[in-house]
């Protein structure tokens, strides 16, 4: 089948697309490399040994999307395509939600009057906000989210719902990823943060490269084991693996299914710091810090469900992501770009 991915060139959307490359699809990408750059899909091609269809554009520029859909006969769409980043939501609120719903809004219309109603849409576990319940049920009411950007995937989530609820013929499947890390094997793509890295691992694998002086890890007085905070770390080729079956569940279903993309596990940030040393054999200079505001103290899926219904779940461990996290970083100090990001 041929499937649209929207930020298809993003650190998700790459390793998506290499996923269903090798499992025989034809994979069409719009991006506007706000956060991505063409290199991570030549290097998709390389790695693959498969072509790409490449359009560089807005998702919220509607002649662009309808454009790509007149050329490209497409089964299905995957909407990666959207800003990101928690702290500037804060900073700058009206663009995400101007960018984020736009796009989604933009490319429903679109995929619509081309009479292709299937879409994966990439969420997130941040729209069950700052929930005490732990795992996380896709059952679980949602909370109030603790920024723009969360609050850009709750509604988002609320108008492909809508769309679906509006329109039967429309199949709509919510993934809602737990925190993402790791890189492809070949370490030839990975994620690749703009400036100062927000997210716990981009920054490990910094500093642990020199870019960063010191890792701080913010608190260490939760009420958890250790008193860092817990995740649900995820292999990011788990999560591209979780697509290729949210696509194939899409193309035979309809209306809206929610699905948890995490491992059930959960990882303090010390012992993320731990697995990292050990699988890599370094030492990474950290320090207690204090906490950030707004993290929650523990956040990890129930990921029944899509084994359930998918027949997905995550096979990576801890050390898979830390090792390979590292080798991408080590490959690519600079990320996809020549000059030092950290300037
Ligand atoms: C994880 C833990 C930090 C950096 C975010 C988004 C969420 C999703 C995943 C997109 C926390 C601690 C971090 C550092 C640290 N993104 N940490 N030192 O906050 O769980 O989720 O990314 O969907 O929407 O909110 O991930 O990696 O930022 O933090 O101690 O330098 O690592 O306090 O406990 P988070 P994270």
């Amino acid at each position: 089948m041929r499937f649209l991915l929207t930020g298809g060139a993003g650190y998700i959307g790459s390793h998506t697309c290499v996923c269903l490359l090798n499992a025989g699809h034809d994979v069409v990408v719009l991006d506007n490399f706000v956060n991505s750059c063409p290199e991570a899909i030549r290097r998709v091609e390389q790695i693959t040994g498969r072509k790409v269809a490449l359009y560089e554009g807005d998702c919220c520029d509607e002649s662009i999307v309808n454009h790509v859909l007149d050329r490209e006969q497409i089964d299905a769409a995957v909407h990666f395509a959207g800003l990101k980043a928690v702290g500037e939501s804060v900073s700058i609120p009206l663009n995400y939600y101007e960018n984020n719903l736009g796009a989604t809004i933009t490319l429903c219309k679109a995929l619509a009057k081309h009479h292709v109603k299937r879409i994966v849409f990439s969420s997130s576990a941040t729209v069950y906000g700052d929930s005490k319940i732990v795992p996380m049920r896709e059952d679980l009411p949602l909370g109030e989210c603790t920024n723009p950007y969360g609050w850009t995937k709750w509604m988002s989530e609320r108008i492909l719902r809508d769309t679906a609820y509006a329109d039967k013929d429309w199949s709509v499947v919510l993934l809602r990823y737990f925190n993402p890390v790791g890189a492809h094997e070949s370490g030839l793509i990975g994620e690749d943060p703009t400036g100062i890295p927000n997210n716990l691992m981009p920054f490990i694998c910094q500093t642990a490269a020199g870019v960063r002086p010191m890792l701080n890890i913010f608190g260490n007085d939760y009420d958890t084991p250790d008193g860092t905070c817990i995740r649900d770390y995820i292999h990011v080729m788990d999560l591209a693996s979780g697509h290729l079956k949210a696509l194939e569940y899409a193309c035979e279903h309809k209306g809206t299914e929610i699905f948890n993309l995490g491992t059930g596990e959960g990882c303090s940030v010390r012992q993320m710091v731990e697995a990292f040393e050990r699988a890599n054999h370094l030492t990474l200079p950290h320090q207690y810090a204090p906490r950030r505001p707004g993290d929650i103290a523990q956040s990890f899926a129930d990921p029944a469900k899509a084994q359930a219904v998918l027949g997905w779940q995550a096979t990576h461990t801890i050390e898979d992501m830390c090792r390979d996290a590292w080798n991408w970083q080590s490959h690519n100090p600079h990320g996809y770009r020549t000059e030092n990001p950290a300037e």
